[in-house]
């Protein structure tokens, strides 16, 4: 049952973000919504039945993070990713932003420089900007088949003495590039020879199709991983995001203790019961449900992106080589970002997110997630047709 990713649950009861914020976002509750990048697939059942199994416990007091909470993380690390870790090097968050936010505290002061590389995940300018640091764009560059790549010349021109660290996404929401080996090294020199530490929010890590790889920045070298903070979690490679569990990798031990001073400062070491038990769970029993899951996403991926390439042209869709999430051109309607906005709406009935809300490059774009049974993909695509086809 919980491998049945074609089963379309009904969450407009559960107070689902995606679905309970309809009517504020969007301005009306009959939309499809594909946009919070969470997956509307059966968190596993392996899962369901290890907390169920918690519950004939009837006390839910202060619970330790067991040592087998942090090993399970390291022996998935090598079975996925051949990245060798260091028990010691892990350290807990309960979401990724907490974790780029407690970064930000335990490395720069306010007024320091923090770059990113737009457009990008949203969260990334808010937690920049409220923490009172400045923010640097390092926007990425589109090619014209609608790749898009790191700009390293941009970067070195807008660094200064007051430039402290860069913050990426690997794989990259909303753009969909899995970093390649060579890029990431490219990166981390320019780190090392302006002394900026890299944080890294590698949440979309399990989400590389065939091909494509996913590279921990941090497992280049022992000299790159010295400056590298990486920040990930189970919560969208599981669906357990509302389990709030994540964890935070940083090797020199220097830049740890700093990270969990403030980590225990804010009081946020705790984590949540629910959180320690799926977290391990998943890590020790959930390759053989990834596999399947990458497929069907693989598949949703393919459907969608030949569907618009036949019989909606004035949308142009890169293949993603990470990620669930489709990141569409509507630059072709020759319509304005308002008047797509507007038909996606309330023509379409469709819920994306916004691609201004990913920096003004994202302006003309939508961010599609297909993490969704197949019938609810073709029926948003069959809108989309009949709107822009
Ligand atoms: C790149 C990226 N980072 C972080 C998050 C959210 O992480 P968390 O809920 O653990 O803070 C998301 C969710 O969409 C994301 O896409």
């Amino acid at each position: 049952m919980g491998k049945d990713f074609d089963r379309i649950i009904d969450r407009s009861k559960s107070l689902a973000i995606k679905y309970a914020r309809r009517k504020a976002v969007f301005g009306r509750e009959d939309i499809l919504p594909m946009w919070v990048a969470d997956m509307d697939f059966a968190t596993p059942d392996f899962v369901l039945d290890a907390l169920r199994q918690r519950l004939d416990h009837p006390v839910l007091g202060y619970t330790l993070r067991p040592k087998s909470f942090y090993e399970a993380y390291k022996a998935w690390a090598k079975k996925r990713y051949s990245w060798h870790l260091d028990l010691e090097w892990l350290t807990f968050s309960p979401g990724v932003v907490a974790a780029l936010a407690l970064a930000i505290l335990s490395y720069t002061d306010q007024g320091d420089k923090v770059v990113i590389q737009p457009p990008v995940y949203p969260p990334f300018f808010e937690t920049v900007k409220g923490l009172d640091r400045e923010l640097v764009l390092n926007p990425l560059k589109r090619l014209p088949d609608g790749r898009y790549i790191m700009d390293f010349d941009d970067l070195k021109k807008k660094i200064d003495a007051k430039t402290r660290l860069i913050i990426i996404s690997n794989p990259h929401n909303p753009v969909g590039r899995a970093w390649t080996a060579d890029e990431l090294r490219q990166l981390a020199e320019i780190a090392l020879d302006n002394n900026l530490l890299i944080v890294s929010d590698d949440i979309h890590a399990d989400f590389v199709y065939k091909n494509y790889k996913y590279v921990p920045i941090a497992s280049l070298s022992p000299e790159i991983a010295k400056i590298s903070i990486t920040a990930t979690s189970p919560s969208k490679t599981f669906n357990i995001p509302g389990l709030s569990t994540s964890v935070v990798i940083i090797p020199a031990k220097e830049l740890r203790d700093r990270y969990n001073e403030k980590l225990h400062a804010a009081h946020l070491w705790l984590g949540n019961i629910f959180g320690n038990i799926a977290f391990e769970q998943v890590y020790n029993n959930g390759e053989e449900w990834l596999d399947d899951l990458l497929d069907y996403l693989e598949q949703n991926v393919d459907y969608t992106v030949q569907f618009i390439n036949e019989n909606i042209p004035s949308i142009k869709v890169w293949r993603p080589e990470a990620t669930f999430l489709l990141w569409l051109d509507f630059s072709g309607t020759g319509l304005t970002h308002g008047q797509i906005k507007d038909k996606l709406v309330n023509e379409a009935r469709v819920g994306f997110n916004d691609g201004l809300t990913f920096g003004k490059q994202g302006e003309y774009f939508f961010r599609m997630n297909i993490a969704a049974p197949r019938a609810v993909v073709k029926e948003a695509l069959e809108r989309l047709k009949s709107v822009f086809g």
